[in-house]
């Protein structure tokens, strides 16, 4: 497992700036359908593995009783801040113990920081294991190794109180022979005070193939499909068998 990251460490309080919750509408809205889906009875409880800052959870809370967790001390306070009627736990989504069992498990993109296949196994049989049978397990990598490509994104957000971010994101593989790819974040912060600061790190993601997702959820012991999103992601659906 690679980091930690400056991201999500002394630079978590800069999130709001980043990746806010308002830039999670749509893809939010594209995931409901198949998270409220159930055999049997409705979903009402929700655990959220990485769940970074928040973002996502801000557009889930309405429907679902959220548990968020995340490696980050720092992610979690920022997520404690967005969803303050929400539980917060501080966990590594491989090993973590919640205790009980979940109607729904959630792990979105955070999922790409499991850079092995023992990595990515051990954070699906965990999350199985937070399911209850018949509940469902919604997995959602970035990218699988059959659509991975060289991607460059550039966002950010100012605040009210003058602080401001702007953000380059630069994807590739260097070597498309093993399990990972890179991704460059360069920011560039600017205090409330005007003075400016700029910084870069590498992240080193996970990349597998679609049909070893498919095998892993189903040795955890989850019925799993898969479909592909508008912005061209797998979103795997695991159904827990009983
Ligand atoms: C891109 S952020 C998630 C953002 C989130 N979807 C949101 O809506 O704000 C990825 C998160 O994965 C977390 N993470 C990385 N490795 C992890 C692990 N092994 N267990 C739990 N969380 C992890 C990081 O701390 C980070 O907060």
């Amino acid at each position: 497992m690679p980091g930690p990251f400056r991201m999500y460490a002394d630079l978590a309080e800069w999130w709001p700036l980043l990746s806010p919750a308002a830039e999670y509408e749509e893809e939010a809205a594209d995931l409901l359908p198949d998270l409220l889906a159930a055999p049997d009875a409705p979903p009402k409880t929700l655990l959220e593995l990485g769940a970074g800052g928040g973002s996502l959870a801000w557009h889930l809370k309405r429907h679902f009783t959220l548990t968020l967790s995340d490696l980050s001390p720092e992610m979690v306070a920022v997520s404690r801040t967005v969803n303050p009627e929400c539980e917060h736990l501080v966990g590594d989504m491989r090993t973590i113990d919640v205790g009980r069992t979940f109607d729904l498990v959630l792990i979105h993109d955070a999922i790409m920081y499991c850079t092995t296949p023992a990595d990515v196994q051990a954070a699906l049989a965990n999350a199985a294991r937070h399911c209850r049978p018949g509940g469902g397990v919604m997995v959602i990598p970035d990218s699988v190794a059959e659509t991975l490509e060289p991607d460059t994104h550039t966002g950010g957000h100012d605040a009210a109180d003058g602080r401001g971010l702007r953000y380059i994101e630069w994807s590739w593989d260097p070597d498309p022979a093993d399990d990972t790819f890179e991704t460059v974040y360069a920011f560039v912060l600017r205090h409330a005070d005007g003075t400016i600061d700029a910084t870069h790190e590498v992240h080193r993601n996970g990349i597998f193939p679609r049909a070893s997702w498919l095998r892993w959820l189903d040795e955890a012991g989850l019925d799993a499909t898969g479909r592909i999103d508008e912005w061209g992601r797998d979103v795997f659906v695991g159904r827990k068998r009983a």
